[in-house]
C-alpha cells in the first residue's frame, strides 16, 4: 500500500516538468519602452537603426507593431537579455514573426540565441551563440532556414535544405528542439521539418567506418559479364571501310596526262561490318559486388545530450540586409517566445500571427489596388498631356513662322540703325 502516494508523487512531478515555462516574451506593445529592453551592439560605428513599425500594411496597427530594419546595406545588431537558463531535460521553443515587406533582394531575417556571458555592446557576426535560426535569402540561389546549433564550439549547419518564405507578409517560425535529441521546424504553424539531431547534421563522427584491415581478395571476380571465349569471328568478317566508288565513271575530257591517274572516289562500303566483338555472356565466376565491411568507428562517442545548452540567456538579432533600389522600409521581427511549450508557442501563434494576417493581406491587397489605379490614371493623365503638346506644337510652328517673319524686318531696323551708328564704335 505504500506504492500509492510513491505513485501520486511520481505523478505530481511530471506534471511540475510538464509544466509550461516562458523564459521571454516580447510583442512590443509597449510603446517606446523596448527600448529599455534592447541593447544595441557598439562594435562597429555604423549599424543601420531599428525603429518601431507596424510598416506599410498590417493586420492591426498596434499589434503588428515589431522591430524594422530601415536603413538599406548595413549590418544590424541588437539583443535583449532575460533570466538565464538551461533547456536540459526540456523541450526548448523558439519562436518570432519575420515580415520581409519591401520585397528583399538579399539580407538575413534569423535570431542567435546566445549563453547569458555575452557582452552585448560588443556583440558581432562571429560573437559565440548557441543557435541561429530563421530565414536568410540572397537572390534567388538562397531562400533557406538556417538551423545552425553550436556543438562543442563549432558550428553546425542543418544538413537538408529547408525553404524560406520569400514573400512580402507576416510570416511565423518555429523550432523545437526535444530532449530525445530530435526537432522540429515549422512555418506559419505546419511542420516543414522534423528529424534527429544526430542525423541532420554532423555534430558527431560517422557510427560506423570501412574496416581498414579489410581488402578485397585478389581472385575476387566482380565482372558480372564476360566476353564469351567460344564466340569466334567469322573468316568473312573483315571488310575495307571504304571502296572505290563502283558506280563512277573517269570523265571524257580528263587528260591523264596533264591530270594525273584517275582514280574513282572512295564510297563508304555497305558491307563493312566493324570491328568485331565477342558476344558478352554472364560470367559462371562472378562472386558478387565486394562490399567494404564496416567497423565501429572508435572516434564515435554516443551523446545523448547534444540538444543540451547550460546558459541561454541573450537573444540577438545581428544580421546585414542589401538593397539595390533605395527603399525607406524594411523588415520587421516581432511576437518573439521562448519557452518549453510546443503546444503554448503553437496557441500564441494561433493568437497573434494567425489573427492578424488576413487583414494584413487584404491591406496590401488594397493598396495594390489603389496604386494599379494611380497608376491607370496617371497614364491616362500623360497620355492626354503628351496629344495636347501636339496640338500645342502644330499651333506653335505656326506662329513661328510668323515670328521669323517679324525678325527679320527687325534686323533690317537694326541693321540701319548700326549704320548710323558704327562710327561711333569703331572710334571705341
Ligand atoms: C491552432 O490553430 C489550428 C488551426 O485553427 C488548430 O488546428 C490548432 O489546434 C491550434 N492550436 C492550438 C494549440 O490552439
Amino acid at each position: 500500500m505504500t506504492s500509492l502516494p510513491l505513485l501520486l508523487l511520481a505523478v505530481s512531478a511530471a506534471s511540475v516538468l510538464a509544466e509550461s515555462t516562458v523564459y521571454w516574451r516580447e510583442q512590443f506593445d509597449d510603446g517606446d519602452a523596448w527600448t529599455s529592453r534592447w541593447v544595441e551592439s557598439k562594435h562597429k560605428t555604423d549599424y543601420g537603426k531599428f525603429v518601431l513599425s507596424a510598416g506599410k500594411f498590417y493586420g492591426d496597427t498596434e499589434k503588428d507593431k515589431g522591430l524594422q530594419t530601415s536603413q538599406d546595406a548595413r549590418f544590424f545588431a541588437m539583443s535583449s537579455r532575460f533570466d538565464d537558463f538551461s533547456n536540459k531535460g526540456q523541450p526548448l521553443v523558439i519562436q518570432f514573426t519575420v515580415k520581409h515587406e519591401q520585397n528583399i533582394d538579399c539580407g538575413g531575417g534569423y535570431i542567435k540565441l546566445f549563453p547569458s556571458d555575452l557582452n552585448q555592446e560588443d556583440m558581432h557576426g562571429d560573437s559565440t551563440y548557441n543557435i541561429m535560426f530563421g530565414p536568410d535569402i540572397c537572390g534567388p540561389g538562397t531562400k533557406k532556414v538556417h538551423v545552425i546549433f553550436n556543438y562543442k564550439g563549432k558550428n553546425h549547419l542543418i544538413n537538408k535544405d529547408i525553404r524560406c518564405k520569400d514573400d512580402e507578409y507576416t510570416h511565423l517560425y518555429t523550432l523545437i528542439v526535444n530532449p530525445d535529441n530530435t526537432y522540429e521546424v515549422k512555418i506559419d504553424n505546419k511542420k516543414v521539418e522534423s528529424g534527429s539531431l544526430e542525423d541532420d547534421w554532423d555534430f558527431l563522427p560517422p557510427k560506423k567506418i570501412k574496416d581498414p584491415e579489410a581488402k578485397k581478395p585478389e581472385d575476387w571476380d566482380d565482372r558480372e559479364k564476360i566476353p564469351d571465349p567460344d564466340d569466334k569471328k567469322p573468316e568473312d568478317w573483315d571488310k575495307p571501310e571504304n571502296i572505290p566508288d563502283p558506280d563512277a565513271k573517269k570523265p571524257d575530257d580528263w587528260d591523264d596526262e596533264m591530270d594525273g591517274e584517275w582514280e574513282p572516289p572512295m564510297v563508304t562500303n555497305p558491307d563493312y561490318r566493324g570491328e568485331w566483338k565477342p558476344k558478352e555472356i554472364d560470367n559462371p565466376a562472378y562472386k558478387g559486388k565486394w562490399i567494404h565491411p564496416e567497423i565501429d568507428n572508435p572516434e564515435y562517442t554516443a551523446d545523448s545530450e547534444i540538444y543540451k545548452y547550460d546558459s541561454i540567456g541573450v537573444i540577438g538579432l545581428d544580421l546585414w540586409q542589401m538593397k539595390i533600389v533605395i527603399i525607406n522600409s524594411g523588415t520587421i521581427f516581432d511576437n518573439f517566445l521562448i519557452t518549453n511549450d510546443p503546444n503554448l508557442a503553437e496557441e500564441v501563434g494561433n493568437e497573434s500571427w494567425d489573427k492578424t494576417r488576413d487583414a494584413e493581406k487584404k491591406m496590401k491587397e488594397k493598396q495594390e489596388e489603389e496604386e494599379r489605379k494611380n497608376r491607370e490614371e496617371e497614364d491616362k493623365k500623360k497620355r492626354e498631356d503628351a496629344k495636347e503638346a501636339v496640338d500645342e506644337e502644330e499651333e506653335d510652328e505656326d506662329e513661328e513662322e510668323e515670328e521669323e517673319r517679324e525678325e527679320d524686318e527687325e534686323e533690317e531696323e537694326e541693321d540701319e540703325e548700326e549704320g548710323t551708328e558704327s562710327p561711333l564704335k569703331d572710334e571705341l
